[in-house]
């Protein structure tokens, strides 16, 4: 059946997305840099699916590594490429290092591969504060609000270009909304590395003592409640999509060489309402305040999922509620274990 390559695959949307690989019968080698995962999670992968994927512990900033690679494996019949540095914030302070970091890598990726089947990980925040709502995938994709974002613009970019330049590659680009939960068996989830920047394990932390208060950025904005609203998706249905993009693109179904998809739940939730959603669901009551907004945050981003729906034939399962468990779930896990 041939190799899938899941660059990132000890991340937290690639190691879910490698369960589902695998779930389907594909054979993984992974690449990852360990520099925001640890090689445990390889362990964890395989603990749930019985079948430990190959790995290579690969910078991808290392061109002759790089090049080695696809030396070594020569029957890569797709990519998944989700290898990139991926907070908002710290892009601002460092925005040379993402540059370097996630364009580089994904040039010197594309220079080297044999295959010509690429999903590219990318985001919703390539549409910044969208003009309507929900967001459609030709809604203008706008100056990007943080060097992290314009990384996603040009990854998309770059291959636009490599596409229209080589009919026989071929390539998806996955706009993801807002990724949180865990899978069920409590194995693998979020693992974010210090405090962490996303509200989901922010909330998670707080509740089992890890955080002392929860700070709401703004509920002064034009929402119901006043607090900004997201398209919360389960990992685990955004693992799923994938799989089904990566058929799409093995069985040449493709209308065109080059596609992109939201992948959300078209769905708005609002900070307070993910709060009341973990307190339903956990039965705590979460210790929040509200603080003044953070900069650089949209007011509000919720997916128009028609096109994947209909082309892709996929859809989002898992509730809010549902998604907000298995991240409580997660928590209790992991802190049980250490
Ligand atoms: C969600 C909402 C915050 C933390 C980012 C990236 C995006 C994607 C997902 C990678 C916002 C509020 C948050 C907190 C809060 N990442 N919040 N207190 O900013 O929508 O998206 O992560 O692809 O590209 O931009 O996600 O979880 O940081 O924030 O009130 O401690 O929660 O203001 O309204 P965001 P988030």
């Amino acid at each position: 059946m041939g190799k899938i390559l899941v660059t990132g695959g000890l991340g937290f949307i690639g190691s879910h997305t490698v369960v589902e690989l695998q779930i389907k019968g594909y054979e993984v080698i992974i690449i990852d840099d360990l520099s925001n995962s640890t090689l445990d999670i390889l362990d964890r992968i395989t603990s749930i699916t019985n079948n430990r994927p190959e790995f290579e512990e690969i910078d991808l900033k290392d061109k002759s590594k790089v090049k080695s690679f696809f030396q070594k494996y020569s029957d890569v019949i797709g990519v998944i490429h989700f290898a990139a540095s991926k907070a908002v914030g710290e892009s601002l302070e460092k925005p040379l290092m993402y540059y370097e970091n996630n364009i580089s890598s994904l040039v010197y990726l594309l220079k080297q591969l044999k295959t010509s089947n690429f999903i590219f990980s990318s985001s919703c925040t390539v549409y910044g504060q969208a003009d309507s709502l929900p967001i459609t995938e030709d809604a203008p994709v706008k100056k990007a609000e943080s060097p992290y974002g314009n990384t996603k613009q040009i990854g998309e970019e770059i291959l636009q270009d490599v596409c229209s330049n080589n009919e026989s590659f071929n390539a998806i680009s996955l706009r993801y909304f807002n990724p949180i939960g865990a899978h069920e068996s409590a194995k693998i989830g979020e693992l974010p590395i210090g405090v962490p920047q996303n509200l989901v394990p922010f909330i998670t932390q707080t509740a089992i003592g890890i955080r002392e208060q929860l700070s709401v950025f703004g509920d002064d904005y034009p929402t119901n409640d006043g607090t900004c609203i997201r398209d919360y998706i389960h990992v685990v249905d955004l693992a799923k999509a994938h799989v089904i993009a990566l058929e799409r693109l093995l069985d040449q179904k493709g209308q065109s060489n080059y596609e992109t998809f939201n992948l959300g739940t078209g769905k708005g939730s609002s900070v307070l309402e993910v709060i009341e959603s973990f307190n339903r669901v956990s039965g705590k009551k979460l210790n929040y305040k509200i603080v003044s907004r953070r900069d650089g945050d949209i007011v509000a981003a919720y997916a128009d999922t028609k096109k994947a729906n209909k082309i892709l034939g996929w859809q989002a399962e898992s509730s809010l509620d549902e998604a907000m468990m298995s991240a409580w779930k997660w928590e209790q896990q992991i802190r049980n274990e250490s």
